[in-house]
C-alpha cells in the first residue's frame, strides 16, 4: 500500500481534544451501522475540515481503521494545511473517478496508526459528473466495507450541489457551524437541505465558539454540575450524565 506522510498535526489544546473526544462517543453512540460520515457547514472556512482531520486522527489512533476522504474536489487546501507528502507522485480521489488510477493506488496508509487518506491530489472545477458516477459509488462501498469509519470532507452546502450527492452515499451528515459567525437563518436552511436528501442528520458542531460568551457560560454551567447536552443521534438533545 502506498504511504502518506502527514507532517503537520500539532497537538491539540486540551478543551479542543476533549470536544473532539466527546463528538467522537456521541457518534459511537448512532450504532454500528452507522459508518459512513459526511461533514460539511454551510459556508467556507467553518471548520469542516479541521473536525474531519482531528476526529479521523483520534478514532484511528484508539484503534479503529478509519479512512478520511476529500472530496473538496474544487478546492481542497488538505495537502499544503497538513504537510501532506509521498515518496512518489501524489495521485487521489480524481484520479481514480476519471479512470486514471485503481481504487488501491489512490487508498494511502498514513504515520496516524491505523489512519487511511484518499487525499485530493488535482482540483477540477466541475466534479458533478464524478461524483454521480458509479465509480464513485464503489469507492464509498469498498471503504465502508473495508474499514470500520468513513469520514468524508466536503466542499460547503451554500455554494454547490456536491456535498448533497455525497450525503446520498452516506449513514449520516454532521453539520459544522462556525460559533458566532454563521447566521442562524443560514444553519437552518443547512439543516433542511440536508433533511431533504433523506439520510439522517446525526448532529451539529459548534466549532470555535468563543468559550466566554454568554452562551457558552449556558454550557459550562451544565459541565461543571456533571451533565453535558448531547447533541447527537436524535433529533432531540437529552441531558446525559457523564
Ligand atoms: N476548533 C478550531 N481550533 C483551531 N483552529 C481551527 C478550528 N477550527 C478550524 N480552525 C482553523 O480555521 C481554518 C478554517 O478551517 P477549515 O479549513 O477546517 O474550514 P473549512 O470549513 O474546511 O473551509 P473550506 O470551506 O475552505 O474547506 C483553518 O486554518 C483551521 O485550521
Ligand atoms: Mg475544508
Amino acid at each position: 500500500m502506498n504511504k502518506l506522510q502527514i507532517g503537520k498535526m500539532p497537538q491539540l489544546p486540551f478543551e479542543v481534544s476533549e470536544a473532539i473526544n466527546q463528538l467522537r462517543i456521541n457518534l459511537s453512540f448512532c450504532g454500528s451501522d452507522v459508518k459512513t460520515i459526511m461533514i460539511t457547514s454551510s459556508t467556507p472556512n467553518e471548520g469542516k475540515s479541521f473536525v474531519t482531520m482531528q476526529l479521523w486522527r483520534m478514532i484511528a489512533e484508539l484503534g479503529t481503521p478509519a479512512v478520511l476522504i476529500d472530496c473538496d474536489f474544487r478546492k481542497s487546501e488538505m495537502r499544503s494545511k497538513y504537510g501532506m507528502s509521498t515518496s512518489g507522485q501524489l495521485i487521489g480521489g480524481v484520479h481514480y473517478l476519471a479512470g486514471k488510477a485503481e481504487l488501491d493506488d489512490v487508498i494511502y496508509e498514513t504515520n496516524v496508526p491505523n489512519g487511511y487518506i484518499i487525499p485530493v491530489a488535482k482540483t477540477v472545477t466541475n466534479p458533478a459528473i464524478l461524483l454521480e458516477s458509479e465509480r464513485f459509488a464503489q469507492m464509498i462501498e469498498h471503504c465502508r466495507q473495508r474499514f470500520g469509519v468513513v469520514l468524508i470532507d466536503t466542499p460547503p452546502l451554500g455554494s454547490v450541489a456536491d456535498a448533497m450527492n455525497i450525503a446520498t452515499h452516506c449513514d449520516g451528515t454532521v453539520l459544522v457551524v462556525r460559533g458566532g459567525e454563521t447566521p442562524r437563518k443560514v444553519v437552518g436552511d443547512s439543516v433542511q437541505q440536508l433533511k431533504r436528501t433523506g439520510v439522517p442528520l446525526l448532529g451539529v458542531v459548534l466549532d470555535r465558539a468563543e468559550m466566554n460568551s454568554k452562551s457558552s457560560l449556558y454550557y459550562k454551567r451544565y459541565y461543571k454540575s456533571g451533565y453535558y447536552y448531547k447533541g447527537y443521534g436524535s433529533e432531540k438533545s437529552q441531558p446525559v450524565q457523564k
